[in-house]
């Protein structure tokens, strides 16, 4: 494919050359499909140039092409990862879409809550959860809303494909412009401490959190029976079959009470018929339907 528009922005022209053949193109999207799920339709052919420029600049390669001919003769496992993870979009912000965060608060902790007052015993996970802004907002929450929780053991998996967003969620570091993003002054002061011009969870909340890699399309490791599931705005990017079929894998780990949370452009419908939508305070949540076989 011939794209005569540099890739960056900003009038800064691109280091090296930044095509993709329609052929190396269609390779790519099998590749990447592949590997994590994610689909690039025709018409990502820019999105693709700008993702792998930036693996090309960042590994000292010559052009796409050399970087896609490596890729497929498939002697670098190390660029593989890289591309994948270029490929993935990470936009994520702190309580994120807000009224899930509501929800959470107003009604499905509550009653959990109640319902494991004998086990004092929560187990949750943030799947697909990048940078770390989602579940470090949930657990801000748990923290200032429920104090009783701290005496229960609370267990509060979050992860995601790319080992690079991890690592920053796992160091809970964080720039002015993404704790304005979101975070309430009060919750920014309570909870992070300030170095040079960043901010950074307090090491208290950051232990809470249980940081893992983890492919959505490849085995999951064993898990315990979970009562809430954060899955949001990562199903977006997978195919039909893919996404009925993580929603059924979620569905086996959900306790019967137990609560699942998508992003708002995302639904079960016509993908698990064993779910029901749950639409309260302008939002939705999900639970197994009590009459469905599981
Ligand atoms: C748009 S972010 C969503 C972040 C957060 N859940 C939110 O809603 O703000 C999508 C995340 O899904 C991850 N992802 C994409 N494909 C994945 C896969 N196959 N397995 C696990 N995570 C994946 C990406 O790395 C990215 O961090």
């Amino acid at each position: 494919m011939q794209n005569p528009t540099p890739p960056t922005g900003g009038g800064t022209a691109p280091p090296r050359d930044c095509h993709l053949t329609q052929d190396d193109f269609t390779w790519l999207s099998d590749f990447v499909r592949k590997r994590s799920a994610i689909v690039l339709d025709a018409g990502k052919e820019y999105l693709a140039e700008t993702r792998l420029s930036q693996v090309v600049q960042k590994e000292g390669i010559e052009s796409i092409s050399s970087l896609v001919r490596s890729l497929r003769k498939g002697d670098s496992r190390k660029l593989e990862g890289a591309v994948i993870e270029a490929m993935t979009t990470n936009e994520t912000s702190f309580f994120r879409d807000l009224k899930p965060f509501e929800l959470l608060r107003t009604e499905v902790l509550p009653a959990l809550i109640e319902a494991r007052r004998s086990t004092k015993r929560l187990s949750m996970w943030c799947a697909a959860a990048s940078t770390g802004q989602e579940p470090y907002s949930v657990m801000m929450l748990i923290d200032q809303h429920f104090p009783e929780l701290r005496d229960w053991k609370v267990d509060y998996l979050a992860t995601d494909l790319s080992s690079d967003v991890l690592a920053k969620a796992e160091s809970g570091i964080y720039s002015q412009f993404e704790v304005n993003r979101g975070l309430p002054a009060p919750l920014l002061v309570k909870y992070f401490a300030g170095q040079g011009g960043r901010w950074q969870v307090k090491p208290e909340l950051r232990s809470r959190i249980r940081f893992r890699a983890m492919n959505l399309i490849e085995p999951w490791p064993p898990m315990e029976p979970l009562d809430i599931v954060f899955i949001r705005n990562v199903l977006i990017y997978f195919d039909q079959p893919t996404k009925s079929a993580i929603l059924g894998r979620i569905r086996k780990l959900l306790r019967p009470d137990g609560v699942l949370f998508l992003g708002g452009a995302e639904s079960t419908m016509g993908l698990d018929d064993q779910y029901i939508a749950v639409r309260s305070q302008g939002s939705t949540y999900y639970r197994i339907d009590a009459g469905s076989k599981k």
